[in-house]
């Protein structure tokens, strides 16, 4: 399992995911976009705001994630295409995401928003070692109504160290 960033010669696979609501989920928003239309969103991301694929180890891409600012602090959002779920691919992903986060970046904590009914999502996140802070009411809109949304966050100090990359530094 690996994350690679997304190139831009990779966004027609990333419409046709996003486009899909099978692969989004039923808990995501619907949404439909132009390639043009992401390829204009993807000029303007800044280092902040990476998207990545998840892919195995002979190079398939099953998924994807991203991290993105939410004033000093990353969030991070992922789905794994139908087909591919439920093999533990997300869960790994995650690790391998809160890893290099930590690693390369001066922040103290990743959060995620969680449907309360997606329990695919939380297992995968608890897995990971994030911590469920509480509800935010009614502080999401999708699919014509305002949801309830759980917070979770993993703190720096809980991480201690990195679960699958290493953070070797060469002897000199
Ligand atoms: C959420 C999602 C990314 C999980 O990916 P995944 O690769 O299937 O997750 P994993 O295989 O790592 O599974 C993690 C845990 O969740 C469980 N799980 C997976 N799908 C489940 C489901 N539909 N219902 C209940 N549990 C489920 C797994 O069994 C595993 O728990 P276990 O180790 O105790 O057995 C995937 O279901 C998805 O892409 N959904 C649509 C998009 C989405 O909802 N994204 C998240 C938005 S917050």
């Amino acid at each position: 399992m690996n994350l690679r960033i997304c190139e831009k010669e990779d966004l027609p696979l990333v419409a046709e995911w996003l486009n899909d609501p099978e692969t989004m989920g039923v808990f995501n928003p619907l949404r439909q976009q132009s390639k043009i239309e992401l390829e204009k969103q993807y000029d303007k991301l800044t280092p902040e705001e990476r998207w990545f694929f998840i892919e195995k180890k002979d190079g398939s891409k099953i998924g994807g994630m991203g991290h993105f600012p939410v004033g000093r602090l990353l969030e991070i959002g992922y789905s794994i295409i139908p087909s591919e779920r439920r093999k533990g691919y997300c869960t790994e992903a995650v690790k391998i995401m809160v890893d290099y986060l930590f690693l390369s970046k001066d922040i103290v904590r990743i959060q995620a928003h969680i449907d309360p009914r997606n329990i695919a999502s939380q297992k995968v996140v608890e897995k990971v070692g994030f911590k469920k802070e509480g509800t935010m009411r009614k502080s999401f809109f999708a699919k014509g109504e305002w949801r309830d949304m759980l917070l979770y966050s993993v703190l720096k100090e809980e991480w201690k160290e990195p679960k699958i990359l290493t953070k070797t530094v060469p002897q000199i």
